[in-house]
């Protein structure tokens, strides 16, 4: 049974001011992903990545679809089940000075941790725990622990999420655009610890505008397009063989897979589609024909674990 599955995941927003049309932000979206795996999330903005991992957290609730934990559907979980999800499933965000109370010190935010999921644990038992936490994202404890969220760094606040992660002992963290706003050492830290994380068994949805930094790190690759899916599997086949036009218009203006390519710099396609063809891409598109006007497109595998949301992906 794999750690996570999401089944034709749909999320829409009202659009305008009097809401009358919609946005799928997230539209009929479906994947597994096992333990030990790192997954990249990548697409442009406002292709739906923050709102599927604001899903996967319940910050929103879905409009339609599923999301199983263990084989466990928590769309509708509350209370101490709801306590216990939160035990295994995390998220790290951006920023992470706004994840922060200012006016607790960092071994009051870590102790909250206790206070909420093992109260019964001993205060002894509680610092040894978090001195060790501290030290396996790579800092010394008797420099952090004593500090408010305003001495540390942007990189040391997100290491402090990361081994908040680890206190709880989370089966999946998500993590959305978490080093954006880090220099490029400290990048290379919070990656290989997100290696670390993995050989701990832990699974990261990593989320990112970022083609190269996906492809550095993650063994699967997800591509949103518009809310869509539109090409997933391993992350070597995604990049050396894609399939989907939108995924080979990406890959294709990077030359040299290690040179940064970063899609926030991209134009916003339009939220509405011009055509109301069934497929997304469509009207950017240099492979459509008169099939894609009439046919929605369904993932088809084209190889094993690679699987492309495009009618002539089959041909
Ligand atoms: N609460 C909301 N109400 C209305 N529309 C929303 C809301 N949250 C997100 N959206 C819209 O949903 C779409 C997807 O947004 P989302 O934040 O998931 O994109 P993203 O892929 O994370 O983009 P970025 O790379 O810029 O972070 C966007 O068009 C966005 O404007
Ligand atoms: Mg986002």
């Amino acid at each position: 049974m794999s750690l996570l599955k999401v089944q034709n995941l749909t999320k829409e927003f009202p659009l305008g001011f009097f809401g009358k049309e919609r946005l799928k932000a997230v539209d009929d979206v479906s994947f597994e992903i096992e333990r030990s795996r790192i997954v990249s999330l990548i697409g442009e903005s406002g292709s739906g990545k923050t709102t599927v991992g604001k899903l996967i957290l319940k910050l929103i609730r879905p409009s339609s679809g599923q999301i199983l934990l263990n084989g466990r559907d928590i769309t509708q979980i509350k209370g101490r089940e709801l306590r216990e999800y939160y035990r295994k499933v995390q998220g790290v965000f951006q920023d992470p000075f706004s994840s922060f109370n200012p006016i607790y010190k960092i071994d009051r935010v870590l102790d909250m941790v206790f206070e909420e999921f093992f109260p019964d644990t001993p205060a002894s038992e509680r610092r040894t725990k978090m001195e060790e936490v501290i030290a396996s994202v790579g800092m010394n404890p008797r420099e952090i622990l004593g500090k408010y969220p305003h001495q540390l760094s942007g990189g040391q606040l997100q290491r402090i999420l990361i081994a908040r992660t680890l206190l709880l002992n989370v089966e999946l963290l998500i993590a959305d655009e978490i080093i954006s706003m880090l220099d490029a050492s400290t990048r290379v830290d919070i990656l290989n610890l997100l290696g670390d994380l993995r050989e701990r068994g832990m699974s990261v949805i990593f989320i990112t505008h970022d083609l190269s930094l996906g492809y550095y790190i993650s063994d699967e690759t997800f591509i949103m397009y518009r809310g869509n899916i539109v090409e997933m599997g391993d992350t070597e086949k995604v990049f050396h063989n894609p399939i989907h036009p939108y995924t080979k218009m990406l890959l294709e203006s990077v030359p040299e897979i290690d040179r940064k390519w970063d899609l926030s710099k991209r134009f916003i396609p339009e939220l509405v589609s011009s055509s109301n063809a069934p497929c997304k891409y469509y009207d950017r598109c240099p492979i459509r024909d008169e099939r894609c006007l009439v046919q929605k497109p369904a993932m088809v595998e084209v190889e094993e674990n690679h699987k492309v949301l495009c009618l002539k992906a089959g041909d």
